[in-house]
């Protein structure tokens, strides 16, 4: 790009044609006021404080909206400029009610700072001050607008970052402002509670309702989110040691670009509830009672190792947590392995994602795992499978949103419920639950027939292509059309977009949790290879991860499966490389999976389960069947940070420190690995839970102490390739690619991926007692089962309800009216819900939210599998649905 040279301030300058005078002057150190501009934004212009004036021709100008020219002479603050300035904010000020010089947010406007430094004091002129009512209902937002300076900021923040347009400008002149449509309140608009728009507002017209603290606070720390698999940066305000406030941070190179949403922003309040774990607790004569950290550790130390002696290093199992650092993983995983001579070590994502992510991991040799967001905004067509993410990770949904409504890149959206993307998309295929093999089959056979292949690429990186187009020409195209509910038309129609382009693949837990999972992703990978959609920034497969170190936990072996650094299991070269770093003879038993571990402990062959940072008796299905198997239990150590169903039967509970509270590092859906620091100090006696495993290792007679999260980061770095960026100094690194396939290589060199066979499944089958589909899903105000934000007291004022969403068709046939009560039931079990009605939904087909209720939804799954082996097959049941009360 072209090069201007320029003078600012008399200081020379040279930047590329097109850079704003703004931003020209921010890059070389010189700060002009602004109150409309923002880093994310699209300047406007709105406010004029940016006024700077050339001095050659005496013009002034917005410094925001106007780019730099070759010899411009640029003053930023000569007299002229500062009496505008002045005179901008006197305006400004005296159409701001009196209230303001006391406002609470009075530290943090923007506003109030500029007239300060501007030496603007009292209001001299005429006031003029707008009186709007407050707007406090809903728990989340307060909204003065009596404040609003009329940047726009929260407009464009909800129309050009969220993307959801719950707010516009309202009447004109005088009396415009931001307001929702037909000025309802926020709860009844479209919105959904993000925040980005009061994060962003310089005044105080938009706050964060926030019941137990008023004013600034105290201390700001920069960290990262503690939920969802974006890992959003977060900026965490602090009073007394009490997180009192999220913001997100308004960096650059963020991956949530200055958004969060209702969760990341609000839900956080979690953290101070009373359920929170300050002590180690041991039980004693039926009861938990409080004790040292020493006797806790000598009770499990013992118990651990007894258990191994008398039973064999096969009765001992080890639960992790995705919600865990990738250091705390790392030396869970180890002290199974290395201590009790374990392989039985399993984490919370064997519920969500794990099957699949394996598949892949092991079909593409761990190639492809970089993949930036931002690659979204720049892809050719993106097609969502089995994917909610406007409620399941927001901050992704906010990426699709722009990369369709802004960019106008073609999107398909294939759910069997209308979802939050489905308004954005090209194409929506609503295909039948469990049926996605035989539309991605159908898809490609339609892709192959039109030509639409990428034949070069099929040449150079794979094999078996022939094969595999021979099973395609041989696909029953209507039988596929009859399984998927998606008629030829559509199907045809999607073909047609996706031919000859590469494709970024966004998939989610429809596909990762559904009981055809692996073979559908086959299918997706087939078609992936078959168009050359999988190398690259702006292409390829972006995994929806649930919580905020999914990828973490399996890149550290906290399964069964792999070892650190995703290297397989059973892979004797790969064993012996830990055998030599860990200096042990590993034993080369097949693990239990956390299924496998609850059937080995209803069979009484388990008798030791170290659990951290887990609630399966919330999380999984059929919670009487897992009680039981626990009660078999000699040993059941539960390490949390809060009170929780499982830590109530546990003999042993450890108290955790959470994210907040201590350092560590997760790595997000992208590959990119995010280090932190503590916040604030845990509750009580509460311990980071490296530090836990450090101190419970010694007690088992281990040499090494782990005596700080950087000699752990060390270790990981010097020992796992894919991690060797991890603890340099910095906050962030990226996973690196190690993989062998010639795809994945830079030197061209290595192994050609085979196309696998093209297979057939025939969906659910539903019979007369049980005949709707529940489609079991997430909304954003809950992660996962809702231990953590259930107990957020935001999220409770909300009052959500969980309903149970039914088509307008089934409920006239049922007899239901909104509001009505209705008796949901499986085979496993039933549960009472309030109906809502939802024209987004096919006759046939019912929705119901997990996480509400204590997630008593989980009591219509099954625990075993249903599916293909290792498949939880958890997102869909066939169900029953009859009317029990009537709306009153
Ligand atoms: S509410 Fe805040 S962000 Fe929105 S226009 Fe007013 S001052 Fe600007
Ligand atoms: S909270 Fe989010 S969705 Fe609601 S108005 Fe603000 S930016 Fe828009
Ligand atoms: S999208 Fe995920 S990481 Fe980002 S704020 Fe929401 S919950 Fe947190
Ligand atoms: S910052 Fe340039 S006009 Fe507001």
């Amino acid at each position: 790009m072209e090069e201007v040279t320029l003078t600012i301030n008399g200081k020379n300058v040279s930047c590329p044609s097109g850079t704003s005078i703004l931003n020209a002057a921010l890059e070389n150190g010189i700060k002009i006021p602004t109150l409309c501009n923002h880093i994310h934004l699209e300047p406007v212009g709105a406010c004029r404080l940016c006024l700077v004036e050339d001095e050659k021709t005496g013009r002034t100008m917005a410094s925001c909206v106007t780019p730099v020219a070759p010899d411009m002479t640029i003053l930023t603050d000569s007299p002229t400029i500062k009496t505008h300035r002045i005179n901008i904010i006197r305006l400004m000020m005296a159409n701001h009610p009196e209230s303001c010089i006391v406002c609470s947010q009075g530290n943090r406007c923007e506003l109030r700072q500029i007239a300060a430094e501007l030496g603007v004091g009292q209001i001299d002129l005429y006031p003029m001050p707008h009186y709007t009512g407050l707007e406090e209902a809903n728990p989340f937002i307060i909204r003065d607008l009596s404040k609003c300076i009329l940047c726009g900021k929260c407009i464009r923040a909800d129309h050009e970052l969220v993307v959801v347009g719950a707010i516009d400008y309202n009447l004109r002149g005088f009396k415009s402002r931001p307001a929702t449509v037909h000025e309802m309140p926020l709860e009844k608009s479209s919105c959904t509670f993000c925040g980005t728009c009061v994060s962003i507002c310089p005044t105080g017209a938009l706050s964060v309702k926030n019941s137990a603290y008023v004013g600034s606070p105290h201390k700001k720390s920069s960290t990262i989110c503690g939920f969802c698999g974006v890992g959003c940066s977060i900026e965490m305000g602090s009073v007394d040691g009490q997180i009192v406030e999220v913001t997100p941070s308004h960096n650059e190179n963020t991956v949530n670009r200055s958004t969060l949403c209702v969760r990341g922003h609000f839900a956080h309040d979690y953290l101070n509830v009373s359920e929170r774990l300050s002590t180690p607790l041991i039980r004693s004569g039926g009861e938990l009672l409080p004790a040292t950290w020493d006797e806790a550790l000598d009770v499990v130390a013992q118990g651990l190792i007894s258990a191994k002696k008398k039973y064999g290093p096969q009765s001992v199992a080890f639960l992790g947590s995705s919600k865990c650092s990738v250091e705390e993983n790392y030396i869970f995983q180890k002290m199974a392995r290395v201590i009790l001579g374990t392989n039985n070590v399993d984490n919370g994502s064997y519920g969500s994602e794990r099957k699949v992510i394996s598949l892949v991991s092991e079909r593409l040799d761990g190639g492809g795992r970089i993949k930036p967001l931002a690659g979204l905004e720049e892809a050719e067509i993106i097609f969502v499978i089995g994917a909610d993410p406007t409620e399941t990770v927001p901050v992704v949904g906010y990426y699709l949103k722009r990369a369709s409504r802004i960019k106008g890149i073609p999107l398909i959206v294939a759910d069997s419920r209308r979802t939050g993307l489905v308004p954005f998309s090209s194409l929506w295929l609503a295909v039948s639950p469990g049926s996605d093999v035989e539309l991605i089959n159908g898809i490609a056979a339609l892709v192959s027939k039109k030509d639409g292949v990428d034949s070069s690429f099929i040449d150079k990186f794979t094999q078996g292509f022939e094969n595999y187009r021979d099973g395609l020409s041989a696909f029953d195209l209507e039988r596929a059309c009859r399984v998927t509910g998606v008629d030829m038309v559509s199907m045809e129609r999607a073909a047609d977009l996706l031919r000859g382009k590469k494709i970024a693949f966004v998939i989610g837990h429809g596909i990762l949790q559904q009981k055809y999972g692996a073979s559908a992703m086959d299918a997706i990978i087939n078609l992936a290879l078959m168009t050359g959609s999988l190398v690259g920034d702006n292409k390829g497969f972006y995994f929806i991860a649930r919580e905020n170190n999914e990828a973490g936990a399996l890149d550290m072996g906290t399964v069964p499966d792999f070892l650190p650094g995703r290297r397989p299991f059973h892979n004797d070269v790969d064993r012996k490389y830990w055998e030599r770093i860990w200096d042990v003879r590993l034993s080369p038993d097949p693990g239990l999976n956390l299924m496998r571990m609850i059937e080995e402990a209803e069979k009484g062959n388990l008798k030791a389960l170290y659990v951290m940072g887990e609630n399966p008796l919330r999380g999984l299905p059929q919670t009487e069947r897992i009680r039981n198997a626990f009660n078999n239990l000699e040993l059941l150590v539960v390490q949390d940070i809060l009170t929780t169903e499982t830590t109530h039967i546990a003999h042993v509970v450890l108290a955790g420190a959470s994210f907040s509270e201590k350092g560590g590092s997760f790595t997000n859906m992208e590959g990119r690995i995010q280090s932190f620091e503590p916040v604030v100090s845990p509750p009580g006696e509460a311990k980071p839970d490296w530090e836990i495993l450090g101190l419970l290792s010694k007690k088992m007679g281990y040499p090494e102490g782990y005596l700080s999260i950087q000699k752990i980061s060390a270790e990981i770095s010097r020992n796992v390739p894919i991690y060797s960026e991890l603890g340099k100094g910095r906050e962030e690194a990226w996973v690196r690619e190690t993989s062998n396939l010639r795809l994945f290589n830079q030197d061209g060199m290595g192994d050609s991926i085979p196309f696998s066979a093209v297979t057939s499944k025939e969906g659910e089958l539903f019979d007369k007692e049980y005949p709707f589909a529940a489609i079991l899903g997430s909304l954003k105000y809950h992660l996962g089962s809702g231990t953590r934000t259930g107990l957020s007291k935001r999220i409770k004022d909300f009052g959500l309800k969980g309903e149970v969403e039914i088509s307008p068709e089934d409920a006239m046939k049922l007899n239901l009216e909104a509001g009505d009560k209705a008796r949901i039931s499986s085979p496993h079990g039933s549960i009472e819900r309030e109906v809502t009605l939802n024209k987004g939904l096919r006759p046939g087909r019912v929705f119901i939210p997990i996480a509400f209720h204590n997630n008593d939804v989980r009591q219509l799954i099954e625990l075993t599998q249903l599916g293909e082996a290792d498949s939880p097959g958890w997102n869909m049941r066939p169900v029953r649905v009859e009317k029990i009360r009537k709306n009153v």
